[in-house]
């Protein structure tokens, strides 16, 4: 479904688990977010009741919500266009995961790869671990979205949001819009800088192997600089068998705008040690007034609780029809007021 000036609604979401987004969460998801809103209706979540399907601890999580709220009024989520909120604030998101929970499938769950790979890492799985992909689809299927931008290692998490909101209509009637991944194929994975076979990411990577947002800059110029390569010492991108470098290629034709054979030209016999000076520049310069923006929305914490207040009522606004939606097509009686 699409809104009443027809414009096409997005949602996207992410986890409050780090101190900072990383350079494959911004080139992966992030910067599609922002660039959507001049076209869309768009909804973005801080998915706090995501983190807690592994163990957290409730300050830090708290601490983590708000910061990640204000890396994404940094990098330009603009509240006035937007829905910008934080998921625990909208309690329908809760109500509906129990209503598709119950319309999936227990091997369907099982086939999920992200939760085999997230429980092999845990000393203890939860049930919430478990069923993590169904509250990403009721996050999804109560704004009615059309488009959701992501990074490539959600892509299955959105096929069952696809597959649950078409069983639904099926067995219910139309309730829900079904929705499709938004994944840029050029960034839809950003490597990790010290192996570069693996994904970036917050957990599995080491100190100089994830790039954040919010590093100090010569921090974020050492990371580019200490970059694993190989020792051709020929800027080209091949990504079966150079892959650090094609991973530098398209960080640094995604921040410049440069395609890559235009970046391989300009650096044939040049070497790598120019290559990611210039980079490392680039990186620098790109991420450090979002880090500055960052920090000045921290400073003023009413504000951005206010924000996010009006983020969340907009949002309630439309996750409760859907809700109510759904609660009238599966024989439930309405929640009363309090
Ligand atoms: P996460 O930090 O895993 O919660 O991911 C938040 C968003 O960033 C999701 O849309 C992911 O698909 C995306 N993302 C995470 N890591 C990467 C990566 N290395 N490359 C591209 N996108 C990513
Ligand atoms: N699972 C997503 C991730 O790890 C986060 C997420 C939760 C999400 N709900 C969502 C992403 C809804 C898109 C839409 O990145």
């Amino acid at each position: 479904m699409t809104t009443a000036d027809s414009k096409p609604r997005v949602f996207s979401g992410i986890q409050p688990t780090s101190d900072s987004f990383h350079l494959g969460n911004y080139l992966g998801a992030l910067r599609q977010w922002v660039a959507l809103q001049e076209t869309s209706d768009a909804f973005y979540c801080v998915v706090d009741q995501h983190a807690i399907t592994v163990s957290h601890d409730p300050k830090v999580l708290h601490q983590r919500s708000r910061t990640s709220a204000a890396q994404l009024l940094a990098l330009g989520v603009d509240p006035e266009r937007s829905a910008l909120f934080i998921q625990s604030q909208v309690p329908e998101h809760a109500l509906l995961n129990w209503i598709l929970g119950c319309e999936t499938g227990f091997g369907e769950a099982s086939r999920m790869t992200q939760f085999k790979d997230k429980s092999a890492k845990q000393e203890r799985t939860t049930v919430g671990l478990f069923t993590y992909p169904v509250l990403q689809a009721a996050d999804i299927l109560l704004y009615q979205t059309d488009r959701v931008p992501v990074g490539e290692d959600q892509r299955q998490h959105l096929e069952l949001s696809r597959d649950l909101a078409a069983r639904f209509n099926n067995t219910y009637g139309r309730t829900f819009t079904v929705p499709e991944a938004y994944i840029l194929k050029e960034t839809a994975t950003i490597k990790d800088l010290t192996e570069p076979e693996k994904k970036m990411s917050k957990s599995s990577s080491g100190p100089r192997g994830c790039l954040n947002l919010l590093d100090e800059p010569n921090q974020m110029r050492k990371k580019i600089k200490s970059a694993v390569t190989d020792s051709e010492a020929e800027v080209r991108y091949d990504a079966e068998n150079k892959a650090g470098v094609s991973n530098l290629l398209v960080v640094y034709s995604a921040l410049s705008g440069t395609a890559i054979d235009k970046l391989e030209d300009e650096y044939r016999g040049k070497g790598y040690g120019d290559f990611k000076s210039d980079l490392a520049e680039l990186v620098a310069e790109s991420l450090e007034p979002i880090a500055r923006a960052t920090r000045e929305y921290l400073d003023d914490k009413a504000e951005l609780d206010r924000l996010l207040t009006k983020g969340a009522e907009k949002a309630r606004a439309v996750a409760s029809r859907t809700l109510a939606k759904a609660y009238k097509k599966v024989g439930f009686y309405p929640p009363v007021a309090n």
